[in-house]
């Protein structure tokens, strides 16, 4: 049997349960020494029974569904004198792992996210996530206003102190006859933003992270948001490009970069390698259609590439070609303007389309609530033996590819020349042609069980390849507790997202800077694709 093929599912099935009863007395008791938490409601959930908030949790509206028997807690705890943040539990009657298992949040929202948990404990995990401390929108940074404190819970305060108190709750709620043996982490986006930001201030708190799409560069991807969204306005101006172009500059780019990588299958599997001629996109004759203007095209130059203002000053970097551009330049979006009118301005009526450098530099001098991940010396993390498993897709448009890429070279950077490698506990891998944490336009293969990732017909996992192989969460724990780190992860796309219709397609993720190359055989199952370094052939 290939090594690697080991550690499927079911995880270490225990006989380790619940002692104390699932309700809020013996969840207040439990925090007696805990003046701060307030136990808000400790409810027993049967065997294939559902748990959520339902429409009231507004960025996670659906409940957790076909859930294992568990207890559901809800505590709320005080965190300065005018801020407080709720997080959630799932406790499993039966057969828990010992093991704790922490999930994030998206966007600017605020709710707790139950779905994720909802996937994460049919592992066997406790499962836990913090509504940060308010309630809103993804997309809704109103709460902000004049709010230091709840800033700082959303920054990073709500995520650590729910994880403390979590480990604690979960020791003695199991009747203390078994510790956690180990903590992991799985989240995307911001969730991605508050695994690193975590490990960076508190690398005891998990053993593994596994981090998607993170938005750990909270100054500059505001910036990058408004600035980018902003290029393209007002609708006068001749640099304006409608919606309805969007396609021929998204098809363009996969007509000239896919081929580049050896197989014409829509998918561009390296976007940085490939030598784009934007000058193909402009218009030939007067009145034509499906082209851009000289002067659309420098809208198309500034979006894909790294934006550079003074002095040389490297700020973000553009999006990965071939990424399509509605999200980030069919409107502003409220993401780049409510971090600056709400968080970093504190007035509602700022003029954003006053925005320029000097908003960034504010933006770095204040950091506001202590948001961004940029703490690169992560040795700490690594010397008690933590883990990273890192992705980002690269047909992402709402958060660039390269602001990962950056990340990366940043922490080699920063570590190699002290001697540290960093595959030792840190692997990043590149999904070509996911967008967004999940999903593709191009039938990519993407989906790894990581946070926010669901298929349709599956409670967790991927169906059918339930192991550290094809499965990101297994794949964490086995670095973690067996010391095996993946050389590769296998991707899949099930027909329609759907696990009862099988797998489509199926391909390997390589160790960055690694890309997957196309070897012989069926190009849609991972034998015909290695692994090999950018300057092999
Ligand atoms: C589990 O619950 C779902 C609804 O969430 C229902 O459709 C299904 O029949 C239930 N399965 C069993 C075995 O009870
Ligand atoms: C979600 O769950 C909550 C509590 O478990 C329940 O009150 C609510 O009705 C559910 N909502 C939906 C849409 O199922
Ligand atoms: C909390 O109190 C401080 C000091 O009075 C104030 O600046 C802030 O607006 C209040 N609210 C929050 C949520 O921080
Ligand atoms: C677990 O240990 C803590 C600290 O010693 C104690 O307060 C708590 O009552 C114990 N829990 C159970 C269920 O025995
Ligand atoms: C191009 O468009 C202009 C203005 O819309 C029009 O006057 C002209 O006749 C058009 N030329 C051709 C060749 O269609
Ligand atoms: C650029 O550098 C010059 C000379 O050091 C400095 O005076 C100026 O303030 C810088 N501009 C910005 C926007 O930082
Ligand atoms: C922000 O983090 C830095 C360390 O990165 C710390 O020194 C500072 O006290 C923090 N500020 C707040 C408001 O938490
Ligand atoms: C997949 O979804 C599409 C669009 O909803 C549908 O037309 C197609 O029949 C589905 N394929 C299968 C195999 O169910």
């Amino acid at each position: 049997m290939h090594a690697s093929t080991i550690f499927p599912l079911p995880l270490f099935a225990s006989t380790v349960a619940a002692a104390a009863g699932c309700t809020s007395d013996q969840f207040t008791a439990l925090l007696a020494n805990h003046p701060e938490a307030t136990v808000k409601f400790a409810e027993a959930v049967p065997q294939n029974g559902s748990f959520g908030q339902g429409p009231t949790n507004i960025p996670f509206p659906t409940n957790a569904t076909q859930l294992p028997a568990l207890c559901a807690v809800g505590i709320n705890v005080k965190s300065s004198e005018n801020s407080s943040y709720n997080f959630g539990l799932f406790l499993p009657d039966q057969g828990w792992n010992e093991r704790f298992m922490t999930t994030g949040n998206g966007g600017f929202g605020g709710g707790i996210n139950w779905p994720d948990m909802g996937r994460l404990v049919q592992y066997g995990f406790a499962t836990m996530s913090t509504d940060t401390g308010h309630s809103s929108g993804v997309d809704d940074g109103s709460w902000g206003l004049n709010a230091p404190e709840t800033l700082i819970d959303w920054g990073y305060r709500a995520m650590h102190g729910s994880v403390v108190l979590s480990k604690e709750i979960i020791t003695s709620y199991y009747s203390n006859s078994s510790s956690i043996k180990y903590s992991y982490y799985a989240a995307c986006s911001t969730g991605g933003r508050q695994g690193l930001r975590e490990v960076q201030l508190y690398p005891d708190s998990f053993d593994g992270i596994s981090v998607g799409a993170p938005a750990w560069w909270s100054t500059h991807l505001s910036s990058s948001t408004l600035w980018l969204g902003l290029s393209n306005t007002p609708d006068t101006d001749p640099k304006h490009i409608d919606t309805s172009l969007f396609p021929v500059i998204v098809d363009e780019m996969t007509k000239q970069c896919d081929p580049q990588d050896g197989v014409v299958d829509g998918i561009v599997s390296d976007p940085y390698g490939c030598n784009f001629d934007f000058e193909a996109l402009l218009c030939t004759a007067p009145n034509a259609t499906s082209c851009l203007t000289a002067a659309q095209l420098t809208t198309v130059y500034k979006f894909y590439n790294d934006w550079v203002d003074a002095n040389q000053t490297y700020v973000f970097p553009g999006v990965a070609l071939g990424a399509d551009p509605t999200y980030l330049l069919g409107s502003v979006s409220n993401l780049g303007t409510d971090y600056f009118r709400y968080f970093l301005y504190g007035e509602p009526d700022w003029d954003k389309t006053q925005f320029n450098y000097r908003d960034v530099q504010a933006a770095d001098a204040a950091d506001p609530g202590n948001a961004t991940a940029d703490a690169f010396d992560m040795t700490p993390f690594k010397e008690r033996g933590g883990k990273i498993l890192k992705y980002h897709g690269t047909a992402d448009s709402l958060i660039p590819t390269g602001s990962s890429i950056y990340f990366y070279n940043k922490v080699v950077q920063t570590l190699r020349p002290k001697g540290v490698n960093i595959d030792d506990f840190y692997r990043f891998f590149l999904v070509p042609g996911m967008g967004h944490c999940s999903g593709t336009t191009v039938d990519a293969p993407y989906y790894l069980s990581g946070g926010s990732q669901q298929l349709t017909g599956a409670t967790h996992s991927v169906p059918g390849y339930e192991d550290a192989d094809h499965d990101i969460i297994l794949a964490l724990m086995r670095w973690v507790e067996q010391d095996t780190a993946p050389e590769k992860l296998i991707a899949s796309k099930f027909v329609n997202d759907t696990a009862s219709l099988g797998v489509q397609v199926q391909r390997p993720l390589c160790v960055y800077p690694k890309q997957a190359k196309y070897v012989s055989g069926d190009v849609n199952v991972p034998e015909s694709w290695e692994c090999k370094e950018v300057y092999e052939s």
